[in-house]
């Protein structure tokens, strides 16, 4: 694309889409592959941020390409509730049963993060019948109504209230303030096993063991939020499993769609039958779309064929090794912290931040913040990432952190 092309784009982005960020954006964006994505003037850029953890199988998978192409020549959509059964999203909730735990059987497929994190609150406050729910500090859960209630930030929540009533945030990781906030009137309790906006933080390795515990004792259900850690991204499956944990209901979305926009929630059978009295109590009419579960059902496929967690593992560790080195060099990094491929890189201020991830982008690799802890780099590549990807990731970190130590 030419340059004139490239600044007509960008003034007429800047013209007719509404901003997610503060303006100017400085790139158009015209393919990705893999860990490659191509930028309209021809640069080539390292991706690790997988488009916040979204392409796990590698952008453009061809398999999940064509498994949409083939889907999209049979049918794109039907009424997805009622008396329809449509195939495609049979076998992908089959698929996703296997590798989930034994509770958690029964998906309601919907169109996005936010979207799970809503049907998971209200089917905690429609089963249980009890009103109260408890939400981490430093939480984040997306910005629709019920999930934005849940989402910790004060800045973000505050000109949207009144939000939900009887919420209840308790510090992260702190079981005496769980055992304290969780009561007989709890219907559910939210958690992302690991936190990523708020900085990629891990729980100490008894604390989801216990919350369980309370949950099943006190009858509330507990909701983890593997939007972004699910599907393999902390080296497991689902995060919950490296401590043995599995929740009453699980929410999903992001690396789900191989792709395309998807979330769901999971439970049991009989948890979610409660959204059958009366009936329709929660639909929507996208939720499930033939070539969205098409899609889904080829990324979950080829992360299982390629075993995907296992090479979270390996990379993972190799990047972290990494990244740990380039810390004993640079005393402007303060702590690298994470799981797989879901890593934090904790500098020493937010405008050091800003500024390393400004050069690395300038260098050709992308990355991303984290919304709660504005010092934290996160870094969440395509789980196909291979080793020599790897290091050259590493060594424009190096000499950007360089830069930035000047
Ligand atoms: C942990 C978590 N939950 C929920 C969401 C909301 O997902 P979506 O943006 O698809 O609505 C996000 C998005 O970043 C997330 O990271």
């Amino acid at each position: 694309m030419d340059a004139t092309t490239i600044s007509q784009y960008i003034e007429e982005d800047a013209e007719y889409v509404c901003p997610t960020s503060p303006p100017p954006k400085q790139m158009v964006v015209e393919e990705a592959h893999g860990c490659i994505t191509k930028m309209a003037d021809g640069r080539e850029y390292l991706d690790l941020i997988a488009g916040i953890s979204v392409n796990s199988v590698g952008a453009t998978n061809p398999e999940v390409a064509a498994a949409i192409k083939a889907q999209v020549d049979k049918m794109m959509h039907s009424m997805v509730f009622g008396v329809y059964v449509v195939p495609v999203q049979v076998e992908l909730a089959k698929l996703l049963s296997e590798i989930t735990g034994p509770n958690l059987q029964h998906t309601f497929f919907c169109n996005s993060g936010t979207e799970a994190i809503e049907g998971a609150l209200k089917l905690a406050r429609k089963h249980t019948g009890r009103k109260k729910l408890i939400t981490m500090e430093r939480g984040f859960h997306g910005r629709t109504f019920g999930s934005l209630s849940v989402t910790w930030r004060e800045v973000y929540r505050e000109p949207y209230e009144p939000l939900l009533p009887m919420v209840e945030f308790i510090p992260f990781s702190d079981i005496g303030a769980a055992e304290r906030a969780i009561d007989d009137e709890t219907a559910g309790v939210i958690i992302e096993p690991i936190q990523s906006e708020g900085g990629v933080r891990v729980p100490d390795d008894d604390y989801l063991p216990r919350l369980r515990q309370l949950c099943t004792e006190r009858g509330a259900l507990l909701i983890f939020d593997e939007v972004q850690t699910g599907f393999g991204r902390t080296g497991k499956w689902f995060c919950g499993e490296h401590w043995g944990v599995w929740p009453d209901v699980l929410a999903l979305g992001k690396a789900i769609g191989g792709g395309l926009p998807m979330g769901a929630f999971m439970s049991s059978q009989e948890i979610m039958s409660t959204f059958y009295k009366p009936p329709l109590s929660h639909i929507t009419t996208f939720g499930g779309n033939a070539v969205i579960c098409a899609a889904s059902k080829a990324a979950i496929s080829f992360m299982v064929r390629e075993n995907l967690p296992d090479k979270a593992v390996e990379r993972g560790e190799q990047l972290m090794d990494g990244l740990r080195d380039l810390q004993k060099r640079f005393p402007v990094v303060k702590d690298v912290r994470g799981k797989g491929l879901l890593i934090g890189l904790e500098l020493e201020d937010a405008a050091t931040t800003e500024q390393f991830v400004h050069d690395a982008q300038d260098r050709g690799v992308l990355m991303g913040w984290s919304m709660y802890a504005e010092a934290t780099v996160r870094l969440a590549p395509p789980l196909v990432i291979s080793p020599e990807e790897v290091d050259r990731g590493l060594s424009v970190l190096k000499e950007a952190l360089a830069a930035v130590s000047q």
